[in-house]
């Protein structure tokens, strides 16, 4: 059995400090540097020393956590996981085998790859009872609320993680997780379009097995198109992890109280659902829909989104660390027009809009002056849609990516010796006293 050891690497401090003046004192901070050279200023002992805590609402300047697992430079848009460049992994692996690298810090040799596959096998139904649990839903529930719960209810069907003193990801936590989530959002979308559930088979690869779960039925076989597979491996490899991102974030959170895996990544699913997260993929393909529905100029889209008294946003666009092209929203949208070519889609009406749309936000100073660049989620949605995935799917193919890296964080943060309870302060500015005398009984 492979036992996981994640090697934290502590971020080195430098020799020298930052200074910082509270009223008459000046209390000296630690500074440091991460692998890649990110400067920090350690500011645990601020509280003790000076009474001070510090205000940092979405946490845009604080670090949560020092991290082995992905690094971001938003500057120059590269992402790396475990030091390998998105752009090989996108182009020289399968899923599994970047799941692999996230979750065990290696990517996996011929034996390693056959015995996970094998495991992934192995797990891949869900409990018969949990079947129940789909028929009670409504016909349309968004198969992110489905997924949610069913993965928060694993840990009542399979316990025995909760109870074992040591964490043994391959076995009990990843392939179970990886190998169950992907057979449960493929039951979510059978349940939303009333067919009966296909069953994972051994027969198949990864991506093969959920594109047949999808899609073959009692009354039709399905035959997986190789290039419809590799792109969902892509797709899944692009959405593997983000560093402390607002899902992980709270699967970290949720995870530092020592509630179960299953409930931290239950957690983390209602996190991604957003649309300002993951939702961005659903919200997109949703936007450029309506542009073409209702023949709306782009330039009253791009006007309204850059309007003050509107709420609109351009979706898909925009990132807290990216201020340049995002390099997965580049792999995305090559490989969408790839795809589209394979398909014979030829003038894909919605593809046309993104486009246009990319190019006029582009050399518009508003989106200029603010470095906004089309994100990860702006490509995904036409492809999924040209692959017969339909838009309630997209968040949910989203975190059969994002898993992996879910799992790695959880685990990392279980054997960091910094991690404490994640609680933050925060600066109350109710009412200092409330009138109870004058208030009658009811
Ligand atoms: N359309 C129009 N204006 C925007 C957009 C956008 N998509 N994104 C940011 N801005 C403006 C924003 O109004 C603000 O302008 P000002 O300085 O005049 O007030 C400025 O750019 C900075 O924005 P912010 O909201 O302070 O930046 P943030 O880092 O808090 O937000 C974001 C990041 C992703 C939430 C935001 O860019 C956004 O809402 N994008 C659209 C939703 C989306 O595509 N989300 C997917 C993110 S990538 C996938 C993932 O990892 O989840």
């Amino acid at each position: 059995m492979e036992k996981y050891t994640p090697p934290v690497n502590p971020g080195r401090i430098d020799d020298t400090t930052a200074e910082l003046k509270v009223g008459d004192s000046t209390l000296q901070l630690p500074t440091g540097a991460g692998a890649s050279g990110e400067k920090f200023i350690d500011i645990r002992a601020l509280r003790r020393e000076t009474g001070y805590i510090a205000y940092d609402p979405g946490l845009v300047n604080t670090a949560i956590a020092k991290s082995e697992i992905t690094f971001v430079d938003g500057g120059n848009g590269v992402l790396l996981h475990r030091g390998y460049p998105i752009e090989y992994l996108a182009r020289e692996c399968v899923f599994l085998e970047v799941a692999y690298l996230m979750i065990l810090g290696k990517l996996p040799d011929d034996e390693e790859r056959q015995r996970f596959s094998q495991l992934m096998n192995r797990n891949s139904m869900i409990h018969e009872d949990m079947h129940t649990f789909f028929r009670n839903y409504p016909e349309h529930a968004h198969p992110m609320a489905v997924l949610s719960a069913m993965v928060v209810s694993l840990s009542s069907f399979y316990p025995e993680f909760e109870k074992s003193e040591e964490y043994e990801p391959l076995d009990i936590t990843a392939t179970r997780l990886l190998s169950k989530v992907r057979t449960i959002a493929a039951f979510s979308y059978k349940k939303s379009i009333g067919e009966p559930f296909v069953y994972p088979s051994h027969r198949y690869r990864y991506c093969e097995n959920f594109l047949n779960m999808m899609f073959a039925s009692p009354v039709n076989d399905y035959v997986v198109d190789p290039v419809v597979e590799r792109v969902l491996n892509l797709f899944l490899i692009l959405h593997a992890d983000h560093e402390q991102n607002c899902s992980t974030t709270v699967v970290r959170t949720v995870g530092s109280s020592d509630a179960n895996l299953y409930a931290s990544i239950a957690a983390g699913i209602c996190a991604l659902w957003g649309p300002l997260h993951g939702g961005a993929n659903q919200a997109v393909i949703e936007m450029l829909q309506k542009i073409h529905d209702d023949g709306v100029p782009i330039a009253t889209v791009i006007k309204d989104a850059k309007s003050k008294n509107s709420r609109t946003r351009l979706m898909g666009f925009g990132h807290r660390v990216y201020k340049t092209y995002d390099p997965r929203a580049k792999i995305a949208k090559e490989t969408c027009e790839q795809l589209l070519a394979h398909l014979g889609v030829q003038d894909d009406p919605l593809l046309e809009i993104a486009l246009e749309l990319e190019d006029r936000a582009l050399a518009d100073p508003y989106f200029q002056d603010r470095n906004l660049y089309p994100n990860v989620d702006y490509y995904t949605g036409i492809a999924y849609r040209a692959i017969g995935i339909p838009p309630e799917m997209y968040t949910v193919m989203f975190a059969i990516g994002r898993l992996p890296g879910w799992i790695a964080h959880w685990l990392e943060m279980k054997s960091d010796s910094d991690q404490r309870l994640i609680r933050p302060r925060q600066i109350y500015t109710g009412p200092e006293s409330a009138d109870v005398a004058s208030r009658s009984a009811v």
